[in-house]
């Protein structure tokens, strides 16, 4: 079963998701473009949310977001219940991110990291898996309290 991805950006991000979705057509992977079209301005937090309530409504299975930094769409991703975004600026942080985190979205910064760092990056978390064992309880733990 191919893994379903969502993949948003604001108007800083609209570059690198380009990038990002070509690496992804080329991989085979199904995905869903949401956030800005092109010459557009919009809002981070809005995408962010777009692109969350598809993974929590179980209509994907994992997100990429992008915005200028990757700072203000990851804040606003981890927001949602049920969402461990991860903003990853190399590839050791996106393997991690999943085999430690069981992170659910993979921020990017289009103004932070070229494309082929980006796109390594985005290799990277979607092709580790979550570890369980001890890492399970701690993500347990992330949950709002
Ligand atoms: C948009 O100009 C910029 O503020 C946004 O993309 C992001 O970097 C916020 O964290």
């Amino acid at each position: 079963m191919s893994i379903k991805i969502a993949l948003g950006s604001d108007h800083a991000g609209f570059e690198l998701r380009g990038e990002v979705a070509a690496y992804l057509e080329k991989g085979g992977f199904e995905y869903t473009i949401l956030g800005c079209r092109e010459g557009e301005s919009c809002d981070y937090p809005l995408v962010a949310r777009e692109v969350c309530a598809l993974i929590t409504e179980k209509k994907a299975d994992l997100g990429i977001l992008i915005c200028g930094t990757g700072i203000g769409i990851s804040i606003a991703a981890n927001k949602i219940k049920g969402i461990r975004a991860a903003l990853c600026t190399d590839t050791f942080m996106a393997k991690h991110s999943r085999l430690h985190n069981n992170a659910n979205v993979l921020c990017l910064g289009g103004r932070v990291s070229g494309s082929g760092v980006a796109l390594e990056i985005t290799e990277a978390f979607l092709t580790n898996e979550f570890k369980g064992g001890r890492h399970q309880r701690r993500v347990e733990l992330l949950e709002p309290c």
